[in-house]
């Protein structure tokens, strides 16, 4: 076990996959050194998802294994990050003791020392004999709270996370994490994402969003077109914005004044803001608009080809929006834009402010804009569904049906409700729809969805598209993680794979775009057969296709090259390489 080696998984959705890196990057830069083999890592470190159950018992269950581990290796340091770690608090600890650093996700920036504490003190312990019981062990023990507080393991927002956004945005420290990132050609596969907004303000009733990422914050426009320039310094092509409510970024200058480190708004005017509810101004305002941030990035950073953002919200999605991504060519026509339901009954009872009318409005007056399949530039648009709400009925279950076949999703991840402790949805509603029930609906949903998605595949027939290329296909990965004459093949994080399907329709997997995937070095060919690469469209569509003999996979990856496509299935489409660098 080499204690300054450090394996770091990612659960969730791709806020956490960012998290991650920019821990590796800080992380990096202090000297521990990254495995991709747990066994072999001083520290594991998880990234947590809290958004439903099934994504915290993964978790549970893995540290359950590592309490096994460190009764044998008591040097062994544990954390938890992420959202699961807010959640739940210290209450987790005493659940499991193994861990020994818990740090939410509005705290990250603190994680290095936290860390450092946990070696120093672990370090004390790592040279007790191996092979204990588990029964004799610290990791046993009851910890006492004060002193883990104290010892400096815990770094969590508890209830200041919920402060009023000015606050939050005066008391944000975790911008300094973003802007401290350090992007080398080696992290990357010519794709990035860049943090636009934090945290969320729309409390839908079943989300625990709100509570664990805090009180949106949007960052300063400037501090993001840099960002995005210093990724295009260092080879990125493809830049994919985050923010829950990503075309809600509103980021107004000089909105604040500071005295004595308290803000002091300067009331005065009066105007409507993007929700349409009316509010007073500041003095001396400028608004850059989420129209205006996609504008400055796709004109001042030109070498980004790809600019893509998620999540949208389907409320207050502006015709300036559409116009930018109209005139911008190098912004992708892509939009995941979830409705959660088809019912509107559901959706007031979810707190989404939108009704189905309201939903499709746009979804029609989005594709007015922005669907050009004649000049090669079509949308395509995800979606997001959970069944089984509360009192969902059939009549529900029915209308969500019929928002699947108008929408025409290429593709929708469907959950099954999951109930959250904190949130409204559980304290004031039943989880009353039997699972059996949630079942059949989540099926039946998955097998419309995967009719409406090969219809929106089969459109694709003979096209001619240029992919971007992320990485060998998971299954050429996973021909090449197999030993080679008796030795292991190293891994390296490299291209994000696309989820193979059947993730990626999204039966009930944990956000299907989400998790990290490495693959092997893309240096071989296996007996002849030939290496499958794998890429998206402008239109985020899953390409398939051979590299060619003779040419190096690791060539392509990271590139944008041209893909005729000779067959469509579901949710992916197979092609022929055109051209390339
Ligand atoms: N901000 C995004 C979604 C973030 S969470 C938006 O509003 O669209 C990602 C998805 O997880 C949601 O779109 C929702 O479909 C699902 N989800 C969130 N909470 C859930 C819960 N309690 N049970 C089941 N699915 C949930
Ligand atoms: Fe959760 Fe709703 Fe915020 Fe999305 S918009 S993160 S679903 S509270
Ligand atoms: Fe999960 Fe937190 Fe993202 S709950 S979906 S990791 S914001």
């Amino acid at each position: 076990m080499d204690r300054a080696s450090v394996y770091l998984e990612t659960f969730g959705c791709q806020m956490n996959e960012l998290d991650s890196q920019l821990v590796t990057s800080s992380l990096r830069s202090l000297g521990y050194r990254f495995t991709t083999e747990p066994d072999e890592a001083g520290i594991v470190l998880y990234n947590t998802c809290s958004v439903r159950e099934h994504a915290e018992q993964k978790v549970w269950s893995r540290l359950g294994e590592l309490a096994i581990r460190k009764a044998r290796q008591p040097g062994l340091v544990v954390g938890v990050l992420g959202c699961m770690a807010e959640r739940e608090g210290e209450a987790l600890i005493q659940r499991m003791p193994v861990v020994d650093v818990l740090v939410g996700p509005g705290e990250l920036d603190k994680l290095p020392t936290l860390l450092d504490n946990a070696v120093r003190t672990r370090a004390s312990l790592a040279d007790l004999p191996e092979a204990r019981t588990l029964s004799d062990t610290p990791a046993e023990r009851k910890p006492d709270l004060t002193l883990l507080r104290s010892a400096g393991a815990v770094a969590l927002q508890g209830n200041t996370g919920r402060r009023s956004a000015t606050l939050a945005a005066a008391a944000d420290t975790l911008e300094g994490l973003d802007l401290s990132r350090t992007v080398s050609p080696e992290d990357h596969a010519g794709s990035a994402y860049v943090r636009i907004t934090r945290g969320c303000n729309k409390f839908c009733t079943y989300c625990v969003v709100p509570f664990t990422r805090g009180a949106e914050v949007h960052r300063p426009p400037d501090h993001i077109v840099d960002e995005c320039r210093r990724l295009a310094d260092a080879g990125v092509l493809e830049v994919t914005l985050l923010g829950q409510t990503v075309n809600h970024y509103r980021f107004e200058h000089g909105a604040a004044v500071t005295i004595g480190g308290v803000i002091q708004p300067q009331k005065g005017r009066v105007y409507a803001s993007a929700d349409g509810t009316r509010r007073d101004a500041y003095a001396g305002e400028r608004v850059t608009t989420f129209a205006d941030l996609l504008r400055r990035i796709h004109e001042e950073v030109p070498a980004i080809r790809r600019l893509r953002f998620v999540t949208s919200y389907p409320r207050s999605f502006g015709d300036d929006v559409l116009d930018v991504i109209r005139a911008s060519p190098r912004i992708c026509r892509y939009l995941h834009v979830p409705a959660q339901s088809g019912s509107d009954r559901m959706l007031k009872l979810m707190n989404r402010g939108y009704t189905i009318a309201e939903y499709m409005e746009f979804l029609h007056r989005a594709r007015a804009a922005l669907h050009q399949p004649e000049i090669g530039r079509p949308l395509t648009v995800a979606g997001d569904i959970i069944v089984g709400f509360p009192t969902e009925t059939d009549a529900d279950h029915e209308a969500t049906k019929h928002l699947l076949a108008q929408a025409r999703y290429k593709n929708c991840f469907i959950f099954k409700y999951s109930p959250r402790p904190g949130t409204v949805a559980i304290d004031r509603y039943d989880d009353d729809v039997p699972d059996d029930v949630k079942r059949r609906r989540n099926n039946e949903l998955l097998a419309l969805q995967q009719q409406i998605s090969a219809s929106v595949s089969a459109e694709y027939a003979a096209a001619e598209v240029d992919v971007f290329v992320q990485g060998i296909s998971k299954r050429q990965a996973k021909v090449d993680r197999r030993p080679v004459s008796g030795g292991g093949v190293s891994l390296t994080v490299r291209g994000r794979t696309p989820d193979a399907p059947p993730d990626h329709i999204g039966a009930d997997a944990d956000c299907g775009a989400c998790t990290t995937v490495a693959t092997a070095p893309a240096t071989r060919e296996s007996a002849g057969t030939p290496v499958q690469l794998s890429g998206r469209t402008d239109g985020d569509l899953i390409v398939f296709f051979d590299c060619p003999t003779g040419r190096s996979p690791d060539s392509l990856i990271g590139s944008i090259v041209r893909v005729r496509i000779d067959e469509c299935r579901p949710l992916s489409l197979h092609g022929t390489l055109i051209s390339g660098r």
